[in-house]
């Protein structure tokens, strides 16, 4: 290290003196694009970050804390108890109903939940690296845990026991002549799962039977995980159009594509969830192949996008994620989380810390 020094002292030294001279340089440009350059060069120079990529970065680690706090919970109940995702100890009537839809459910479930740890712990750390504030959500860890056998005791972030899952994505990514960036709008795949309130894991030890109930709960489930990571396969790609970094650009455009794979194994997997009604609460899981579905906007093999219009309706169909719209991306998605009931129990002063971190990303400019 001590042969470092004199270079970090020479190259802090250099960087201050470039920072000071383009902080002048603001003052004599004046005002408009100029002022964004001159700020955005300072920011460079001095290595750190612009107002605009650290509200992103910001606004990316709370949903990744977000996630990490959903994931956990169905890791606890339904995934692989290690010390690489510790905390529960596995609900066995729940975990064989998620098997239903793939035997390697619990690697999967436990693999995403380790994969989310990593992202938000990462991004945090590197906000710190370049003297941003990282984000901690921790004051809300108000919501109950699950009472089922298996679910840590703690306080949570997200509740899983309310959902109204929002299953268009389904048919978004099957159909071949709409995009939502065109104004298209797609139909639910399990209708039934858009209105009222479902469980994703059992609530209670009374959740567990009869069968048709617990299974409906794995159902919901595997849908709904496809719902939140199909949500990360978008907001990297629609944030990243703002960054002005090239190395905050590298950090979006690797997670970004990591959540596009959690979204295509549970597209998958939930194409397997079984035809059945919830005694419970006449919750219908339709089967997808057959009249009135069926076809290709709902058959469950089809877990590759379909290509589709973009950009405009004269370019040739092209198969991408959809939609990256970059317009107001960052409150579509926290307003997409809300609908979910993910939040349900959660106090204003959340609501208004989400609000104000997704508002601050969907300002950000890209400055050259
Ligand atoms: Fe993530
Ligand atoms: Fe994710």
């Amino acid at each position: 290290m001590a042969t470092d020094t004199p270079e970090t002292a020479r190259t802090s030294t250099r960087r201050a003196f470039v920072a000071k001279g383009a902080a002048l340089g603001v003052g004599i440009a004046g005002a408009g694009g100029l002022l964004a350059d001159a700020t955005s060069a300072a920011a460079r120079a001095n290595g750190t970050l612009t107002d605009g990529d650290a509200a992103i970065l910001r606004f990316l680690a709370a949903a990744e804390i977000l996630e990490t706090d959903l994931w956990q919970q169905y890791n606890e109940l339904g995934g692989i108890q290690d010390s690489e995702v510790p905390g529960g100890s596995g609900n066995r009537r729940y975990t064989d109903a998620l098997k239903v839809l793939d035997g390697d459910m619990d690697q999967y479930i436990h693999d995403n939940t380790e994969d989310e740890f990593t992202h938000f712990t990462f991004i945090n750390a590197y906000l710190t690296s370049r003297g941003a504030a990282p984000v901690n959500l921790d004051a809300f860890r108000t919501l109950p845990s699950s009472k089922a056998t298996g679910a840590q005791q703690i306080g949570r972030l997200t509740n899983l026991m309310k959902l109204t899952v929002d299953t268009s994505w389904w048919t978004r990514y099957r159909s071949r002549t709409k995009n939502p960036d065109l104004g298209d709008t797609f139909p639910q795949a399990v209708p039934g799962l858009s209105k009222g309130q479902f469980p994703a894991i059992p609530r209670t030890d009374a959740d567990l039977e009869p069968h048709d109930h617990i299974q409906a709960i794995a159902n919901t489930a595997g849908f709904h995980f496809a719902f939140i990571e199909q949500g990360g396969t978008s907001l990297y790609p629609s944030l990243v159009q703002r960054v002005s970094d090239p190395e905050v650009r590298r950090i979006l455009l690797s997670i970004g594509p990591t959540e596009t794979m959690h979204f295509q194994t549970w597209m998958d997997k939930a194409g397997n969830a079984p035809a059945l009604k919830d005694p419970t609460n006449g919750l219908e899981f339709p089967d997808l192949n057959a009249p009135p579905f069926g076809g290709e906007d709902f058959q469950t093999n089809l877990i590759m996008p379909e290509p589709t219009v973009f950009l405009d309706r004269k370019f040739p169909v092209c198969s991408i994620i959809r939609p990256t719209n970059t317009e107001g991306a960052a409150m579509g998605a926290a307003k997409a989380l809300t609908a979910d009931g993910l939040f349900i129990g959660q106090t204003s002063a959340f609501f208004d810390a989400l609000t104000q971190l997704a508002k601050a990303a969907d300002a950000a400019r890209p400055s050259v």
